[in-house]
């Protein structure tokens, strides 16, 4: 998620800090290749983040793509003012926090006195919110490898509270690739203390790869179980109300194309001149097994189905990239060729938006010493 009037204050507000605060590290990124046996799949990570830089699957054709944006120069991650969440593990809280504040127990009180209030870092909308963890959250962070295997990866990251928010959180992220297609992130971590935790793992698709001269994802089939949207203020905070989808450009129940009919309907719904969609839906859950998103790519004939243990999902279909003349990866043309607006779509597995401002929907992100927090999404690619 991200708005484009955030991307240019954001830029702004913190290219100084960063350049002075963050030095690119003078020896290279790791970089750690996972394969599933079948070949079906080949995930490349960097610790930074315990990010995915590349994912490889076949097209219809049997030709490999690598299906998600990103840089080929990962120093980027750590450097770029732009800062587009390009596939990394986002923590400790996924998503905007009204005001950077919030107090335990939860309330909807917008200034909460007591004890138990904190105040996050304020990176967003000029410093009406925080976004993503913080001025430097899970995702800027040098992970740990605790355990590498020919087809898995384990990352550990302690975050010792230093963006505002209580106790100490530990957290491991384990990304697994197996034969068929499929890729499988998990995580767990445990607190000193209670804290809101929401993870998500913000990748970028684009199942084309940038093949055929398509270069957007409004081709692509976009099917999400979810019948009601988390409402949103001018800032794209949420207000507590959630959207109904049906008769609404939100409608993707039953499946249509991200730039169907009425795609035309979607400008300003992600900001002031922005196109398209950076909206939370809940899922409608009503059936375990299946796929709560499933994505198909117009030319490659690339389908992605996602199982998830997450209550819903942020959409985001990049429309700002349409500003920041972003080089593309060579897999995908680059850098000769840039990335244009609705490259992607982000599909992030997570909680409801800004749960802990919201009690009134009974959700409970807050965990502690007695209660560890867990997330699992398994992502199956196939051809159709
Ligand atoms: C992260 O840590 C790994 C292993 O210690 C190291 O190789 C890598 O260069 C580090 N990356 C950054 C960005 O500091
Ligand atoms: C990668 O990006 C960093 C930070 O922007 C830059 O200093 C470096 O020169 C780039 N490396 C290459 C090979 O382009
Ligand atoms: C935002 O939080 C600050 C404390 O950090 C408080 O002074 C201010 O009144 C809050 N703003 C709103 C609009 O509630
Ligand atoms: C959407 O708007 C564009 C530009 O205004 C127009 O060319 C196109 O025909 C419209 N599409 C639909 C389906 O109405």
């Amino acid at each position: 998620m991200f708005n484009w009037r955030t991307t240019l204050s954001f830029t702004a507000l913190l290219a100084p800090v960063l350049v002075y605060s963050i030095q690119p590290p003078d020896w290279p990124f790791d970089v750690t290749s996972i394969t599933a046996p079948d070949e079906s799949i080949t995930a490349k990570f960097v610790s930074l983040g315990a990010t995915m830089t590349e994912l490889w699957v076949k097209d219809k054709n049997g030709d490999s793509r690598d299906v998600i944006i990103g840089y080929d120069n990962e120093t980027m991650l750590l450097t770029d003012p732009a800062h587009p969440m390009f596939n990394p593990i986002v923590g400790r809280y996924a998503g905007r926090i009204k005001n950077g504040t919030f107090s335990i127990p939860v309330t909807k009180d917008p200034q909460p006195s007591g004890p138990n209030v904190f105040h996050t870092s304020l990176n967003d909308m000029n410093g009406l919110d925080t976004l993503h963890g913080g001025t430097v959250g899970w995702d800027r962070r040098n992970w740990t490898i605790v355990q590498r295997t020919r087809s898995s990866v384990t990352y550990k990251h302690v975050d010792t509270a230093d963006e505002g928010f209580p106790g100490v959180v530990t957290a491991y992220v384990t990304h697994e690739v197996s034969s068929g297609g499929f890729l499988k992130t998990s995580v767990r971590a445990t607190a000193t203390a209670e804290t809101p935790i929401m993870i998500t793992q913000h990748v970028y698709w684009n199942l084309d790869a940038f093949q055929d001269g398509v270069s957007d994802v409004l081709g692509h089939q976009l099917k999400v179980d979810g019948s009601r949207v988390i409402q949103l203020d001018s800032i794209s905070v949420p207000t507590g109300e959630f959207v109904n989808v049906a008769s609404t450009p939100f409608d993707f129940r039953k499946g249509k194309l991200i730039g169907g009919p009425d795609w035309n309907n979607t400008l300003n719904l992600c900001g002031a001149g922005c196109q398209g969609f950076d909206h939370c839906w809940v899922y409608d859950d009503s059936h375990g097994g299946r796929p709560k998103t499933t994505l198909k790519g117009q030319k490659s004939g690339i389908k992605l189905e996602i199982f998830t243990d997450q209550a819903a999902t942020q959409i985001f279909t990049a429309y700002w990239l349409i500003l920041l003349n972003m080089p593309r990866k060579r897999a995908h043309g680059g850098p000769a060729l840039t990335y244009p607006a609705w490259a992607a779509v982000a599909l992030e597995q997570q909680g409801y938006a800004d749960a802990i401002n919201n009690p009134e929907w009974g959700v409970n992100q807050i965990y502690g010493p007695k209660r560890p927090y867990i997330w699992s999404t398994t992502y199956k690619l196939s051809t159709a």
